[in-house]
């Protein structure tokens, strides 16, 4: 019996097991309100209607207890989850004593050393339930279209996205790293399938702090046979899109729960905007508007405007802050002002972090080089801009990875793709056509000085019947992390390993 179900089942009698996530007694009654992974249920103790046992029990639940409770199903639209249990009888199942998070507000390095308990509460498993239907809905859009799943290899000699991330392990006495994506093995597969995807974790020793970058995060590898890179960005729009409206079709209350505005999200029923690179460029630099808006002046506009609101705040606080001094207010009135100027600091914060931003997104954006790959500043740039996902191709090709096929017409460039989430988010796909020409691809190899003999492997697809194919990859913490609009990746996943962290 589980609370998602207790709707079928109102005016009847049922056993509810799992934890207690509130508690609180007024004379005579406790209230509980139950846990159990699919929902929330408050359960009322009534001492003249259940025995004393029964009664001496329901006083000892403390927050994460674990009880099961039998009790009437009673529907009553003003409480969570819009039913009620009327106890009968609650037993204990464990203790729980001094829980360590307890509601008052914690430091998020405090509730990430508490990641194994904080997966309980309620905005982790929303965010863990939106995630959940995210990957079935990766699959689910994959299968539907024929592609077959195959797994790559973890333990790899070689590299894929460059030397500098690899994460070394021993191998029997050999060197071998974690793989830094199973691209190069979904080529091959993809020459025995047809179309492919794959879906594994992937490692990346990123020796920095930032809110994007994981060490392990899961990633998603289509390849395709027969697609060159502007069906490879119809593939991935569909695709994106698909996942987009599984989860604002199917996650409604997760998603309200975590207060992400969906309407920002509906925007992905439209084209997503292909740019190449050189008009990305240009409106990074503020050269060229996007809808009648420029990055650098509408940057300079919200910092300006950042700036008289932080003045507004300030003087706020500070004059209820003075109100509050004066002997005689009633209490009611204190907490009113207390709860507006809690309120206050908490945007305030907000203003200081954008006034320390915005000043370095609009350097980066005035200072890009033309040629340079995207930094994360100049991505938050131009996605601040779009509503909608934004596809980035055209790359110059030597910032770009070894294996992308050069653009016939314009050989500087390579044919790359990169999918900036908007919101400010940036990248969360990158792919492209690959190259099949085995001399410009053995070029590639020796002038990103990578060991040939490793590579042999992935030169015979070339060699033996190639085919023009092209293929992509999603960083599912990254799609979660927009969807759900947080603010660092770390929370979109269960447990997190990145720069700084492996436990728990
Ligand atoms: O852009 P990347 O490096 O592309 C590849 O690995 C290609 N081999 C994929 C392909 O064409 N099959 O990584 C792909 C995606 C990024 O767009 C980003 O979403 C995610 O993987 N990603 C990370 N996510 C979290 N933490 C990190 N350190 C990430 N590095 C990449
Ligand atoms: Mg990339």
């Amino acid at each position: 019996m589980y609370i998602k179900d207790l709707r079928l089942h109102e005016g009847k009698s049922v056993t509810l097991k799992g934890w207690a996530a509130n508690k609180r007694e007024s004379k005579g009654l406790v209230f509980v309100i139950l846990r159990d992974g699919t929902g929330l249920c408050q359960c009322v103790v009534d001492a003249s209607k259940v025995s004393e046992d029964t009664f001496t029990s329901a006083q000892q639940i403390s927050l994460e207890t674990s009880v099961s409770i039998t009790g009437m199903v009673v529907k009553d639209d003003r409480q969570v989850g819009g039913y009620e249990l009327q106890a009968e009888a609650v037993s204990i199942i464990g203790q729980s004593v001094d829980y360590p998070i307890a509601k008052k507000e914690h430091g998020v390095e405090f509730l990430m050393d508490h990641r194994h308990l904080w997966l309980r509460s309620q905005r982790q498993w929303a965010i863990m339930k939106i995630r959940n239907r995210i990957i079935y809905a990766i699959h689910q859009f994959f299968q539907e279209q024929g592609y077959v799943q195959m797994d790559a290899p973890l333990f790899t000699a070689n590299a894929v996205e460059g030397t500098s991330t690899l994460f070394e392990t021993d191998f029997y006495g050999d060197p071998a790293y974690l793989s830094q994506s199973g691209q190069l093995y979904g080529e091959a597969m993809a020459m025995a399938m047809g179309k492919i995807y794959t879906f594994g974790p992937t490692f990346r020793a990123e020796k920095s702090k930032t809110r994007r970058h994981l060490s392990e995060f899961w990633m998603i590898e289509p390849e395709m046979a027969f697609h060159d890179i502007f069906q490879n960005m119809n593939v991935i729009e569909a695709f994106l899109r698909h996942v987009v409206l599984a989860v604002i079709a199917d996650c409604k209350s997760e998603l309200e729960s975590i207060g992400r505005d969906v309407s920002k999200l509906e925007h992905v029923t439209k084209p997503f905007p292909r740019l190449t690179y050189d008009e990305a460029v240009r409106i990074i630099k503020g050269e060229q508007d996007v809808n009648g808006q420029n990055a650098i002046t509408s940057l300079e506009q919200e910092l300006e405007q950042v700036i008289a609101r932080t003045k507004e705040v300030e003087a706020e606080i500070a004059e209820r802050e003075e109100k509050m001094k004066v002997p005689g207010m009633k209490k009611g009135e204190i907490g009113f002002n207390q709860a507006k100027i809690d309120k206050l600091k908490q945007e305030l914060g907000d203003l200081e972090e954008a006034q320390r931003n915005i000043p370095n997104w609009l350097n980066s954006a005035r200072n890009f080089e033309y040629g340079n790959d995207f930094g994360g500043s100049d991505e938050t740039v131009i996605t601040r801009l779009f509503d909608l996902p934004i596809m980035v191709y055209n790359w110059p090709h030597e910032v770009k990875a070894f294996y992308l096929k050069r653009d016939p017409g314009q050989s500087q460039f390579a044919r790359g793709v990169d999918v900036l989430a908007p919101e400010g988010y940036g990248e969360i796909v990158g792919g492209g056509e690959r190259e099949t020409d085995l001399t410009l691809l053995i070029a590639k190899i020796n002038e990103h000085q990578l060991p040939m003999d490793a590579f042999e492997w992935y030169l015979d697809l070339r060699r033996f019947g190639s085919v023009p194919h092209a293929g992509f990859g999603l960083g599912l913490e990254r799609l979660v992390t927009w969807i759900c609009k947080l603010p660092h990746v770390r929370e979109s996943i269960p447990f997190p390993r990145m720069y700084g962290r492996l436990k728990p």
